[in-house]
């Protein structure tokens, strides 16, 4: 497992944006398909600051259990804030540090097992859905929230909206060169939202259903809304800064050096991205509409 560092896994990605993933009622919609009211032990795995494990504990009833577990150190433990919620609600907590791969929970244990974008860090997702599905009791609901992060690169903000076709192409090849990269390091599929219906069919779940979150998060001047401000304020801070640079490279060098002109190119091309980014918003002419492709896929033990 990894060692306690300075920064925890994923920790560039936490932060108030993930807050505005949903629509409130889209979830509300998705609580009632899942049936989370008859929910009365949930587990959520790799649970990072518990983004997602307060959304899902939202709907269930009080008295009801609610476990968290995370491979890295850093987030498998509660805090102040964590605490209060669940005591305002009358939801007993626990965090604790534990593998996906390795559960520490007896067969058929839990009412529901979640996660969240965990599965796309995962050398082999099926055998953590295999682990999940062991720990979930007979009738049980498995639901899953995993995206397509490729189709992002595709999608026009007002600054890549006068790309020439070239260009597009070459921002998509780089991403999809990033996204095979990672999959040959061993860290997980980006995009592994697209197959979680296969995996849930291997591993002989019911009822195995499929929906798209219909959120897609707009960033428009004066960037004073919340969802505004926090998507543009993820952006500027992370944009393609020192640690994207080096997972990157990282992820280029899996192709021993095939593909090294293609990273040349686009580095220039995300140094003068990110100047124009920063141009536009001091000027308030940046406009985008966020759009993630996020699949959250169910299916009973
Ligand atoms: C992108 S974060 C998602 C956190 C949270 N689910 C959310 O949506 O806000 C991925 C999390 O998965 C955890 N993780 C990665 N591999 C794991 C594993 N094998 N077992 C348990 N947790 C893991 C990481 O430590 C990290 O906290």
């Amino acid at each position: 497992m990894k060692k306690p560092d300075n920064k925890g896994h994923s920790e560039e990605y936490f932060g108030d944006f993930r807050d505005h993933w949903y629509n409130q009622d889209f979830l509300e919609l998705m609580a009632k398909r899942w049936e989370l009211k008859n929910v009365n032990s949930l587990l959520d795995v790799g649970c990072g600051q518990c983004h997602w494990t307060r959304i899902a504990s939202s709907f269930l009833n009080k008295g009801s259990h609610v476990t968290a577990v995370d491979s890295d150190p850093k987030w498998a433990k509660s805090d102040e804030k964590l605490e209060k919620f669940f005591s305002e609600r009358d939801i007993a907590f626990q965090i604790e540090e534990a593998d996906a791969l390795n559960l520490p929970y007896k067969d058929n244990s839990f009412d529901a097992v979640t996660s969240q974008t965990v599965l796309i860090h995962i050398e082999n997702p099926l055998n953590a859905l295999r682990e999940m599905k062991r720990v979930l009791k007979p009738g049980g609901i498995l639901f899953c929230a995993e995206p397509n992060n490729l189709v992002a690169s595709v999608v026009k903000d007002s600054i890549t909206a006068e790309f020439r076709i070239e260009e597009v192409i070459e921002w998509f090849t780089f991403g999809l060169i990033k996204e095979k990269g990672k999959i040959k390091q061993g860290k997980g599929d980006n995009s592994v939202g697209d197959l979680l219906p296969k995996f849930f069919s291997q591993l002989q779940l019911k009822d195995i259903r499929a929906h798209l979150s219909d959120k897609a998060n707009v960033i428009i001047p004066p960037y004073n809304s919340e969802e505004s401000k926090s998507m543009l304020d993820f952006r500027l801070e992370n944009y393609y800064e020192d640690f994207m640079k080096a997972e990157t490279k990282k992820q280029f060098e899996q192709f021993g050096g095939k593909y090294d002109a293609v990273l040349k190119r686009a580095e220039k091309k995300m140094d003068e991205y990110k100047a124009e980014l920063k141009d536009a918003t001091r000027n308030q002419t940046y406009y985008d509409v966020s759009t993630a492709v996020m699949y959250l896929v169910s299916g009973r033990k």
